[in-house]
């Protein structure tokens, strides 16, 4: 089977004061259908650049990223933006606005392409049950745990019933309970409605709960990819060896307490 999105000799530099800093130095990486396909690496070595590539929020270089048959890198604006609302997204900081309230900020997705209001608010119920947040419909994002949170922002990203969901680190800002329980979602969500994931993380253990493969940036470049498990049993490149301590750490210190409530 050919892969469902492969990414080719994707390259990405940044200008920064007369300076042009190459950021990603030629990404190959192919995904299937129904992946869970984990990017990890430490702080700075590209991973949002590289999933902003993805759906272009960030103009590549050169390079060619290709989702099921559609040649994203050949689009244009109108028809980028068409298959945008088919690729969710979310983030590190959730993203929500803060003045709407939960309903709101699901829906918005759905009021940009002038849905109707009933079918706007059977799809949104529909979702808020598949996050367990129908209780917090009329809440305010300011009233919300971490967790909470971004359950809205997964609920809001699958408003359009996407085919592919990028995730940038969306465990990262929660404590280790909420993060067990979006990681699962997340697992949830792979699983009963078949949508691709593209997760992006600097934690291994979120990697290494549901990624079925994983792919190691270091400084730009992948270093090793392939099956989770094979990946982190042997790991072949620095970054992976290293990842690979931290987490032995982590599994020695960590007593998953606490919780922030989700
Ligand atoms: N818009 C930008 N302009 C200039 N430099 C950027 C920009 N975005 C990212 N960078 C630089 O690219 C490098 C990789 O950043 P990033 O992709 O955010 O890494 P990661 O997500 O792995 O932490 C960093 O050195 C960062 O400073
Ligand atoms: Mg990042």
């Amino acid at each position: 089977m050919s892969a469902y999105i492969k990414i080719e000799g994707l390259r990405k530099s940044f200008k920064n004061k007369g300076e042009r800093t190459e950021v990603l130095k030629g990404i190959d990486i192919s995904i299937d259908k129904g992946d869970i396909f984990g990017i990890v690496g430490f702080s700075g070595a590209g991973k949002s650049t590289l999933v902003r590539c993805i759906n272009r929020l960030e103009e590549p270089d050169s390079g060619k990223i290709r989702i099921g048959d559609t040649e994203i890198t050949a689009l244009n604006k109108k028809a980028l933006n068409i298959r945008r609302r088919k690729i969710g997204m979310i983030f590190q900081q959730f993203n929500l606005f803060d003045s709407m309230t939960v309903f709101e900020n699901i829906a918005y997705p759905l009021t940009l392409i002038k849905t109707p209001k009933r079918e706007t608010e059977e799809k949104v119920d529909k979702l808020l049950e598949l996050v367990g947040l129908s209780d917090k419909k009329n809440a305010y994002p300011g009233s919300l745990s971490g967790g909470q949170k971004q359950r809205v922002g997964i609920a809001r990203a699958l408003a359009n019933d996407p085919d592919v969901l990028l995730s940038d680190e969306a465990t990262s800002a929660l404590d280790p309970v909420s993060t067990l329980a979006i990681l699962d979602l997340l697992e949830q969500i792979n699983d009963e409605l078949g949508v691709t994931i593209i997760m992006i993380t600097h934690e291994l253990e979120a990697a290494k709960r549901i990624c079925n493969k994983v792919a190691v940036l270091e400084n730009g470049v992948i270093t090793e990819s392939g099956r989770t498990r094979d990946i982190f049993l042997d790991p072949k490149s620095k970054t992976g060896r290293i990842f690979l301590e931290v987490y032995k750490e982590f599994r020695q210190d960590n007593t998953f307490t606490g919780g922030e409530g989700i």
